[in-house]
């Protein structure tokens, strides 16, 4: 990591010839408790054993609040208050719970600004993104799964659905809004009631949509709230009275949770990490690909399970391709994520940046050649790693196959579209993939070999509430959005 320099910069700016002048976005309108609890049967709720943690800002290291941490018996009160609006919010018309969910979308809408200076304060990601992509996308995903409250019997013809009940929803950090939204809207809209925990690094967007669900006057009990880490989440899991689990975090905690709920008849979805492999064919449009590159990598600081985090590029246009990604990665702008002109934020917490470290220090050692812009970091105590490419390293090594979640691309070339799929779907995972090419042909040829639940042409990390999302292999199984989403909160 490169030395820090000048104690007044907040942000850096690579390229050399000109700077943008500081776009920093209010926070006056922005209210933020001291202190959270719990919010259970529609009230705010200390927690039973008094233990409280603390979120922080990770650009500068500083507490923003106290959050309650949730012991096993806390995790009883919020099943329990599920459970009781379970009868009540099943048997209202599906017209009226949509209605609700409309309600809660219109005031996302109506608070996006609030929500999205939140979300970065609390996460690191630059406000751009969560102006532009996690608030209008959470808000549009409750849109969605509104309109199909009252046609379910439309969703699945012919069949009868029905709500499975009390659904524990475990979520992470990386886009903390847009996850509680996947989780609540399809739950929600079919009928069942809910026990949500958020990450313990990224609690405040969910407890600010508690403090809207709260304003709303919404049916007590139907959306709890429960933060706290991990042993929370176990708790939530291990719960005798919840009939369904939707998990996405690590594959490692997924695979923990498969263990733990075999035999309980617990209905699972589990979303997990990915290795995605971006392929860059040698008739695609460049500089476009280049575009699709960086966001497929960079955005959200990679923090993203579908990141695009290993790119495979054809031969003949590989140091094309290559150098055109340098200089690109040269004009982006790291720093303060409430900047309008940050393209890359802060990472989300001092653990996640000592993994990303310990990933960057192993690709150089296992013969990787790295390529980070010049420049310093940020100053202060916030946490920060630069856009980092490795060319030269092997197929069996580490970066090519763990999941680093982080701004890390691993570059590997390839002769033919044959060795491009080999090398794609040689790994473990199975989320999402990219590929680029100017021949509709050959998207078709890819597409149907690639083994990944989303892919992308001439694109990437493009999301949309109706188009369903989820892995194969260890990136999960069950899908969320669309009529599949729908699907894994009803039984027939
Ligand atoms: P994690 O899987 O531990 O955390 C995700 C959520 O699960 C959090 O709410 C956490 O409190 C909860 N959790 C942790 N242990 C649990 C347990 N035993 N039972 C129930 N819930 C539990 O992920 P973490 O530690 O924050 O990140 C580690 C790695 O996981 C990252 O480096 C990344 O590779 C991957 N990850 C993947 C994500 C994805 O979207 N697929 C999201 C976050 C992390
Ligand atoms: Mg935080």
């Amino acid at each position: 990591m490169a030395k820090k320099k000048n104690k007044e910069k907040t942000r850096i700016h690579f390229d050399t010839d000109w700077k943008y002048d500081p776009a920093p976005e209010s926070v006056e309108h922005i209210k933020v408790n001291k202190q959270y609890e719990h919010y259970i049967g529609g009230s705010w709720k200390s927690p039973n054993e008094g233990k409280y943690f603390n979120t922080v800002n990770p650009a500068s290291g500083k507490r923003l609040a106290r959050i309650a941490s949730g012991s096993t018996s806390d995790i009883d009160d919020a099943v329990a208050a599920a459970r009781k609006a379970f009868g009540p919010w099943s048997a209202l018309p599906g017209k009226e719970r949509g209605k609700w969910l409309f309600k809660l979308a219109r005031q996302i809408q109506e608070r996006a600004r609030e929500f999205a200076v939140i979300e970065s304060l609390d996460g690191g990601k630059p406000i751009r993104e969560s102006k532009a992509v996690d608030i209008p996308l959470a808000a549009a995903h409750f849109f969605y799964h509104a309109g199909w409250a009252d046609k379910l019997t439309y969703a699945f013809p012919g069949r009868n659905p029905e709500p499975l009940g009390v659904a524990g929803q475990i979520i992470p950090w990386n886009f903390p809004l847009l996850m509680a939204a996947w989780k609540l809207a399809p739950a929600l809209a079919t009928g069942n009631t809910v026990v949500l925990k958020p990450a313990e690094t990224t609690p405040l967007t969910a407890l600010k949509l508690a403090e809207l669900i709260d304003d709303l006057g919404f049916p007590p009990g139907v959306i709890n709230i429960v933060t706290g880490a991990g042993d929370t989440g176990a708790a939530l899991v291990q719960h005798p009275d919840i009939d369904k689990i939707a998990f996405t975090g690590s594959t490692d905690v997924g695979k923990e949770i498969q263990k733990s709920i075999a035999g309980t008849g617990k209905k699972l979805t589990l979303e997990l990490g990915g290795k995605a492999a971006n392929i860059i064919l040698e008739d695609a449009a460049i500089d476009q690909a280049v575009e699709g590159i960086i966001n497929g990598i960079y955005f959200n600081q990679g923090h993203v399970c579908c990141a695009g985090s290993r790119l495979l590029v054809q031969e003949s246009i590989e140091s094309k391709v290559i150098k055109k990604l340098k200089d690109r990665m040269s004009t982006l702008v790291i720093g303060d994520p409430l900047d309008k002109n940050t393209d890359i934020g802060a990472i989300n917490s001092r653990a996640q940046l000592k993994t990303i470290q310990k990933y960057i220090e192993l690709g150089a050692k296992e013969g990787g050649e790295i390529f980070q812009c010049e420049g310093s970091l940020p100053d202060g105590k916030g946490f920060w790693c630069k856009p980092t490419l490795f060319t030269g390293l092997a197929q069996s090594s580490t970066l090519v196959k763990e999941e680093i979640f982080g701004p890390v691309l691993a570059v590997q070339s390839f002769r033919t579209l044959e060795e491009a799929l080999t090398k794609a779907n040689n790994t473990p995972y199975g989320l999402s993939a990219g590929v680029w090419t100017d021949k509709g042909a050959k998207i078709f040829k890819m597409t149907t070999k690639l083994k990944a639940g989303i892919i992308w042409a001439n694109t990437y990390n493009k999301f949309d509430p109706a188009s369903p999302f989820g892995g194969y292999k260890e990136s999960g199984f069950g899908r969320e959005g669309g009529l599949h989403g729908l699907s894994a909160y009803v039984t027939f």
